[in-house]
């Protein structure tokens, strides 16, 4: 018998729709090599349609409907003229990443060869690092409000949650992935000089951290010039981690020094396996571009090989990141727009696939 894996796939809107079966093609393609099968439902909610038609961007049942998956392969969400960006994205990612507990955001960035980095003088191999964004508290929280609307003394509060769970577990997460790499480098962010209650707290979970991996070498950077050294020096860094607002940032800034956004991929783990863990491009539906079958597959497909290693099969994500890399690098002629070719989500998303079947 073998290996069987049932995976949720969601859409969503825009050019999700668009990527999203050009991930599951390469998927695929893998799950023949390596021997394996995808067992794949797909769910029309979490996205503006489900939403007129339902009030609501998921059923009142998503946690059972879902939980029971071994992974969630997901698109993008998001059409602002239909639904407010607050609404769509609280109402489906951000109750996924919460009600999963997917409290890791792991996001790569590497500069693959065939990529121009819009920096000069980077070669592949120069940018390869991890960012590690903590999901589920800081920032983003919805406890606050606001009290005397419409007055002179309108006034709006939000807080920041910091939990010694929540900071200890993303910090363990992110000092385990340097400790199993091999320049075992780790920068936390910061902004303890201006952000003085919460972010001193996050330091010094961060430094006793540190000091129960003595491999490591740790040191952090306060957010500013860290977005700063991103550009000026990207190869400086191995893993990053970050609370969940900087690490939102850096996470969108990061991708785009190696190349386009449209290659980004990233995983919200659930580190402890209770639950599905969700993969899905870093990009938004792009509704600049969403219809003309022009989107950059390899974001999505990406997001595959990060789903496929999580799930067990580290030779086929191997396999599809490598076969991403030599398509961007010896096939031109089916490259997207955004990569500087005439190509189409399909004919890139095709070749990929290919690769994965046929080479070496
Ligand atoms: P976006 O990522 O959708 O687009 C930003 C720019 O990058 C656009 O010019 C777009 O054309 C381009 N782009 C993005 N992905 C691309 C791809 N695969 N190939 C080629 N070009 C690509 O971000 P934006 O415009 O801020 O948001 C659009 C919508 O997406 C909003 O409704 C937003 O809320 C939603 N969104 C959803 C996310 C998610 O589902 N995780 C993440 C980010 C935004
Ligand atoms: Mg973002």
């Amino acid at each position: 018998m073998s290996q069987r894996y049932r995976i949720a796939v969601i859409p969503g809107d825009g050019i999700g729709r668009e990527v999203v079966p050009e991930g599951l093609r390469c998927l695929h393609a893998a799950a023949e090599v390596h021997g394996f099968e995808l067992e794949i439902a797909e769910f029309s909610f979490a996205s503006a349609d489900y939403w007129q038609r339902h009030g609501a961007m998921l059923p009142p049942d998503w946690r059972e409907v879902l939980g029971g998956f071994d992974a969630i392969f997901f698109g993008a969400v998001g059409r602002p003229e239909v639904v407010p960006d607050h609404v769509s994205l609280w109402g489906s990612l951000l109750q996924f990443r919460r009600g999963f507990d997917q409290y890791v955001n792991l996001r790569p960035v590497r500069l693959l060869r065939g990529v121009r980095s819009p920096l000069r003088d980077h070669e592949p191999g120069d940018i390869d690092f991890l960012i590690v964004r903590e999901n589920t508290e800081g920032e983003y929280s919805s406890i606050g409000g606001r009290i005397f609307e419409g007055t002179d003394r309108e006034t709006v509060l939000q807080e920041t949650v910091m939990t010694r769970t929540g900071v200890d577990r993303v910090l363990r997460y992110a000092f385990e992935l340097a400790a199993g790499r091999p320049r075992r480098q780790l920068t936390w962010a910061t902004k303890s000089n201006g952000i003085s209650i919460s972010m001193p707290y996050w330091d010094e979970r961060a430094a006793a951290m540190a000091r129960r991996y003595p491999d490591v070498a740790a040191d952090s950077d306060h957010i500013d010039i860290l977005t700063a050294k991103f550009v000026l020096q990207p190869q400086r860094y191995d893993v990053v981690v970050a609370s969940n607002l900087f690490g939102d940032i850096l996470s969108d800034l990061g991708p785009a020094c190696a190349g386009t956004i449209g290659i980004a991929p990233s995983a919200n783990i659930n580190p402890d396996r209770t639950w599905p863990s969700l993969f899905e491009p870093v990009h938004g539906s792009a509704p600049d571009i969403a219809g003309r079958g022009i989107a950059n597959p390899v974001g999505q497909i990406w997001s595959g090989a990060m789903m496929l290693d999580h799930l067990g099969e580290p030779a086929a994500a191997a396999r599809v990141v490598a076969a991403i890399e030599s398509v961007l690098d010896e096939r031109p002629d089916v490259l997207t727009p955004d990569l500087g070719g005439s190509g189409t989500t399909g004919s890139l998303g095709g070749a990929i696939a290919a690769e994965i079947a046929g080479g070496p």
